[in-house]
């Protein structure tokens, strides 16, 4: 079977670091996969490379079987590979519902859009993410939690086979975190696979049917949840840390 995405020995440079190095990695369609690691790991790089906002050093990015890493951005967006920015900039003095149609314009659809059915399909993506009673609201007005929501209708309104969340849940609470959990697994289970950078552990476990271990711009783990947690090297760069 062809996975939805496959990365094949990544490198990343800038200037003389390493961003992100010889990392490959896959993921199925309906998966959920967690990347976690350090701050400065390289998760949001490897993000940009599967995105197309980086083009790799070398490797190797491959989406439903095909070479992506050549594509611009834009193009990988029209295949189906979407993803959120851990930076939020919604459009300023927008709603909330043309921000998520600007989505839908740029999307598979494209060619036929027209700005009514764009804010009808955003109207749908911020029904189903809970943002349907904010959709007249100003974007730079919302507040957190609610730009974590627009950002996903945003991504979800390109109707993408494969999601990349960067830090999703960041400053969200405990409530808040489950929501968006439960929101995450919805998207799953319409086939879309997914890969979710988050730094809560409990969340991220929970969630994911696999996770991956950045160090350093290199992948230092790879497998189930607890198999991955139990790690020693994993928690000597990462848990032991935190804990302490
Ligand atoms: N555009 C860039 N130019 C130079 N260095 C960068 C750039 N983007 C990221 N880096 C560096 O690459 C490393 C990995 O960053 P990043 O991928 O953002 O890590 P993470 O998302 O895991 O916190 C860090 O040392 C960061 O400073
Ligand atoms: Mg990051």
């Amino acid at each position: 079977m062809t996975a939805l995405l496959e990365v094949r020995h990544a490198t990343q440079r800038f200037a003389g670091l390493v961003a992100v190095n010889d990392v490959s990695l896959t993921l199925a369609a309906g998966e959920i996969v967690g990347l976690i690691g350090p701050n400065g790991a390289g998760k949001t790089t490897l993000v940009g490379i599967i995105s197309g906002t980086l083009t790799a050093s070398a490797g190797e990015v491959l989406f439903e079987g095909r070479r992506i890493d050549a594509l611009p951005a834009f193009r990988r967006a029209r295949l189906g590979v979407g993803r959120t920015f851990q930076i939020m900039r919604p459009f300023p003095g927008m709603s909330v519902l043309d921000n998520v149609a600007v989505g839908a314009l740029f999307g598979p659809a494209h060619a036929q859009a027209s700005l009514a059915r764009a804010r009808e399909q955003a109207r749908a993506c911020l029904d189903f993410v809970g943002m349907g009673r904010h959709v007249d609201q100003r974007a730079d007005e919302l507040g957190g939690p609610g730009r974590k929501r627009l950002e996903l209708a945003k991504a979800l309104a390109m109707q993408p086979k494969l999601l990349l969340c960067d830090e999703v849940m960041a400053g969200l609470n405990h409530a808040e975190i489950d929501e968006a959990i439960e929101l995450l697994r919805k998207v799953r289970d319409q086939g879309i696979g997914l890969l979710v950078i988050e730094h809560v552990i409990k969340a991220i476990k929970s969630l994911s049917d696999r996770l991956l271990v950045l160090h350093h711009g290199e992948k230092i783990a790879d497998g189930l949840p607890d198999a991955v947690l139990s790690n020693p090297l994993v928690i000597e760069a990462y848990l032991g840390k935190r804990r302490a």
